[in-house]
């Protein structure tokens, strides 16, 4: 049902295959492994050396492309993000593919800001690129959270199989948009031929023939029994209706915070339903002021730096599930102005701070020094990228 929704051929002699996982990090594992092994395979049979993968992503990537590079020991190249622009350049990400490139990531849905990446541009692209070299290298979309938006609401975008590019990979997970509770993800492939077939077990010892690929073997099955429901019970009415559901509460948030005139808003209307905004004014708060204050109220809205080359802005991000309703999406939008009322009516955000004067001026004595908002924000932004230096990247969010 998963392939079909993405499109894979599922004709005469065509046999879309899947594994389920306990979310997309298990399954963006075993499609990077399967993207490893089929790459040093065609090298060897090439006799060059294979010892140097490489995955072209954007700098935007959830942590699950990091961990799978450092687990699986391949080199992650990531484009970087820029002023206004949180997602991965198609065009930047081409010119960094090279022979090594096992496949290019391209995420339907960014945590960061829910847009969706222009896969079919990064298609295009990338098959010239491949026409001119000679090589192949494939495109897995992690469609985490668009997986179970897109084909719904926006049937006529071309992210998934039908690109001939995007022949070999997808990943969702149930327990986002899929509707399911926590634990259950999905990797499908186009073809059976794209999972070499060294990669999978066979085991007899509980009474037949049983084909494994993933990370653990014993699982429970209520996630795929859920998932299952979910499908038969809502269809692709009911699911269409959940997301249509979940956009139009995205959009009455958005419209609110667009009417206190206060927030740049950061995501896009064609994306996953979640709004992320940043403050157009930094001079007396920070968005880890708004964040900080909204949970007086009971919410919890975070607000987080950007990746590389945008980490010096900060957003706050809502996401609208299911149970998001209409009136808690109003009621939302009214603690937010009633936290910037809040906010505005403390003393300007102005902090002091005590530094040393210089040696000239009386050595061993302070000087107060005012720093606005918007320099605390960047030391929060600088302590981050020093946490960072030496390739030790922290965890985003997911
Ligand atoms: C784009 C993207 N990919 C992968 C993941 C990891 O998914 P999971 O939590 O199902 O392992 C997330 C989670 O937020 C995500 O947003």
């Amino acid at each position: 049902m998963i392939a079909h929704l993405f499109n894979a051929p599922l004709g005469d002699g065509e046999a879309a295959v899947g594994v389920g996982t306990v979310g997309s990090s298990e399954a963006i594992m075993l499609a990077g492994l399967a993207f490893k092994r089929k790459w040093q395979n065609k090298m060897k049979e090439l006799g060059k050396p294979c010892d140097k993968p490489n995955i072209v992503t954007g700098a935007n990537v959830q942590v699950c492309w990091e961990k799978f590079a450092r687990y699986f020991e391949v080199e992650l190249k990531e484009v970087k993000l820029r002023d206004g622009y949180y997602v991965m350049d198609p065009e930047k990400a081409v010119e960094m593919v090279d022979e090594n490139t096992i496949c290019v990531a391209a995420i339907l849905g960014s945590t960061l800001n829910g847009e969706f990446e222009d896969v079919k541009r990064l298609n295009d692209l990338l098959v010239e690129k491949n026409k001119e070299t000679g090589w192949d290298t494939p495109i897995h979309v992690d469609a985490a959270s668009g997986g179970f938006i897109a084909p719904f609401i926006y049937p006529e975008l071309e992210w998934d199989f039908r690109l001939p590019l995007v022949k070999k990979s997808i990943n969702v997970s149930g327990h986002k948009y899929g509707l399911v509770y926590a634990g259950i993800g999905w990797v499908i492939w186009r073809n059976k031929e794209d999972l070499p077939d060294e990669l999978i077990f066979h085991i007899n010892y509980l009474g037949s023939d049983q084909p494994t690929f993933t990370l653990n073997f014993s699982k429970g099955s209520s996630q795929i029994i859920a998932q299952y429901y979910q499908l038969i019970r809502l269809g692709y009415e009911g699911y269409r209706n959940i997301m249509e559901n979940c956009q139009e509460n995205a959009m009455v948030v958005k419209a609110g915070l667009e009417k206190t005139g206060r927030f740049n808003i950061v995501s896009k209307d064609q994306g996953v339903p979640l709004v992320a905004f940043s403050l157009k004014d930094h001079s007396r708060h920070t968005e880890f002021e708004v964040s900080d204050m909204l949970r007086r109220y009971g919410w919890i809205v975070p607000a987080y730096t950007m990746p590389a080359d945008a980490q010096h802005v900060t957003v706050l991000r809502v996401v609208i599930r299911e149970d998001f309703s209409r009136t808690l999406a109003e009621r939302l939008v009214l603690d937010i102005e009633k936290v910037l009322h809040d906010l505005d009516t403390l003393p300007s955000r102005v902090v002091e701070k005590l530094a040393t004067v210089a040696p000239e001026e009386g050595e061993g004595h302070h000087a107060v020094v005012k720093r606005t908002a918007i320099e605390v924000q960047k030391e929060i932004a600088a302590a981050w990228k020093k946490l960072v230096a030496d390739g030790k990247k922290i965890s985003k969010i997911c």
